[in-house]
């Protein structure tokens, strides 16, 4: 648990609520969290679900790892607490844009199921949707996409997931989408038809 810093602070209630905001976009508002190796393609997803999203006229925002840690996130590095913070500081962002009654897309790896789960118990039941981006270790090594594992693999990034800090992955995600054997259409059309199955979209 974070402590409370401030003293002296007052929860002000909003005139205009969540439900009053989903009522104008028309649709409900929820996270879309997916979690899964580096290279397993959550960031393409995340990109191809919005891209969806928008063309169906819905609002959406994704939050992508490696973008959030060169603003908000930069203070914070790959040790288990800094990964736990950057993880905190996510859902708990994620969390306003449910309440601005927007789809939050986030695509981090966020590789312990104690920091998912801080992020699911922030919301209310059925906003949390954990995506499990399911790639194997060998193909993402095989993408490599940002030549990091072949780096990790060196010795030279400490702490590099799937290598040398765990991936803990998801026990009872809302979904499982695996990107070595899905296109990403096809991909897309699981998080979609999932998110119909909900009523968060109709
Ligand atoms: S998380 O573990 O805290 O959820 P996050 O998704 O924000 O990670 O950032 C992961 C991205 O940072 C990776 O896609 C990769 O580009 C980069 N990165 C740099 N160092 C590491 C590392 N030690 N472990 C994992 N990813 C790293």
């Amino acid at each position: 648990m974070t402590k409370q810093a401030a003293t002296h602070i007052v929860w002000h209630n909003a005139t205009i609520g969540k439900q009053d905001r989903q009522r104008l976009n028309g649709h409900r508002s929820c996270v879309l969290w997916f979690t899964g190796l580096s290279g397993a393609g959550k960031s393409t997803l995340a990109n191809a679900v919005e891209k969806r999203l928008y063309e169906m006229g819905l609002k959406s925002y994704t939050l992508d790892g490696d973008n959030v840690r060169h603003g908000l996130n930069k203070d914070l590095g790959f040790s288990a607490d800094d990964r736990k913070e950057n993880i905190r500081r996510i859902a708990e962002v994620s969390k306003l844009f449910v309440d601005a009654g927007i789809i939050a897309i986030t695509a981090f790896i966020s590789p312990f199921r104690e920091d998912r789960q801080v992020a699911r118990d922030l919301l209310e039941t059925g906003e949390f949707v954990e995506v499990y981006v399911k790639c194997s270790l060998d193909e993402c090594e095989n993408r490599d996409p940002k030549g990091l594992y072949a780096k990790a693999r060196k010795g030279e990034i400490p702490d590099f997931t799937g290598i040398s800090s765990p991936y803990e992955e998801p026990v009872a995600p809302e979904l499982v989408v695996e990107t070595d054997l899905l296109t990403i259409e096809q991909s897309v059309d699981r998080v979609i038809l999932y998110l119909q199955s909900r009523s968060i979209l109709s």
